[in-house]
């Protein structure tokens, strides 16, 4: 690694990765950090796995042509899933980080037994996700309830936070769980936590959101440290999309002034 700043790709389908950034922002300092919001190719939870992995792939390699990054996140739990493995192979001196759902803190949390998984059609049917609610299912007192929840990142990058269409979408999911005695719900897409207030209201605030933009950001911080990081300084945010986006909130996400620019890549 550089002894300059720490140079951090991060991505995801659209504005969802930015709840990672944010946390990383709180605790990275001497860094650069380059985000790309794939909303050309948005959403990812209703692509296959192969074409999941062609995006991840793609804008990989691009961050390492344009910017020669240090570190890789993956700020998206759909794309971990379908990508992170094949990433790793092929990428093997990169440092990749990926999001996964927040399933041990859960388990951590709960007091009724009883979990709520909110995530992508994809994310619940790949296999990353399958072996681990494999290994939840033989813990006695855990049960999850898992919710794919197609329709809810389009709302979100549409910026309907709280519209009438997004909370019927979330009530038909979460009323359900309400009534089973779900305590704890495990947001498994990082863009829920943008409707965290909506979900919380829904469940009348009798639950606990798990969300994984802190635990993401202190492993970063401490894979930096590893490499002789000096984690002091300014950090910066650049900010890039395939397609169109809301750059005003992407602005009230991070809470400080990013320049937002459109860019093309290649795809395969
Ligand atoms: N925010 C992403 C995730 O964590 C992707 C959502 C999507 O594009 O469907 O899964």
């Amino acid at each position: 690694m550089r002894s300059e700043e720490l140079r951090i790709g991060v991505f995801d389908s659209g504005l969802g990765g930015l709840t990672v950034v944010k946390a990383l922002t709180k605790v990275i300092q001497n860094a650069d950090i380059f985000y790309l919001a794939d909303t050309k190719n948005a959403p990812y939870g209703e692509k296959t796995p192969k074409q999941i992995l062609q995006f991840s792939l793609d804008i990989t390699q691009y961050f390492l042509d344009a910017y020669k990054i240090d570190i890789l996140i993956v700020a998206c739990n759909t794309a971990t899933s379908a990508a992170i493995e094949i990433l790793r192979e092929r990428y093997p001196h990169l440092i990749i980080i990926g999001t996964e759902p927040g399933i041990k803190p859960a388990i951590e949390h709960t007091l009724t037994g009883k979990i709520g998984i909110l995530a992508t059609p994809a994310t619940l049917s790949g296999e990353k996700y399958q072996s681990l609610a494999n290994r939840v299912a033989n813990q006695k007192n855990i049960q999850l309830f898992e919710q794919a929840c197609p329709g809810l990142v389009e709302q979100i990058e549409k910026g309907e936070i709280s519209s009438d269409e997004t909370k019927k979408l979330l009530e038909q999911w979460l009323l359900p769980m309400n009534e089973n005695g779900v305590d704890t719900i495990v947001l498994g897409c990082t863009h829920y936590p943008l409707v965290g207030k909506t979900i919380s209201e829904i469940m009348h605030c009798d639950v606990t959101l798990i969300e994984t933009g802190s635990a993401i950001a202190r492993r970063t911080l401490d894979m930096a440290l590893q490499r002789a990081h000096k984690n002091h300084g300014k950090c910066t945010i650049q900010m890039e999309s395939t397609g169109s986006i809301d750059c005003q909130a992407a602005i009230s996400i991070l809470g400080q002034e990013t320049v937002c620019h459109k860019i093309n890549i290649i795809n395969h």
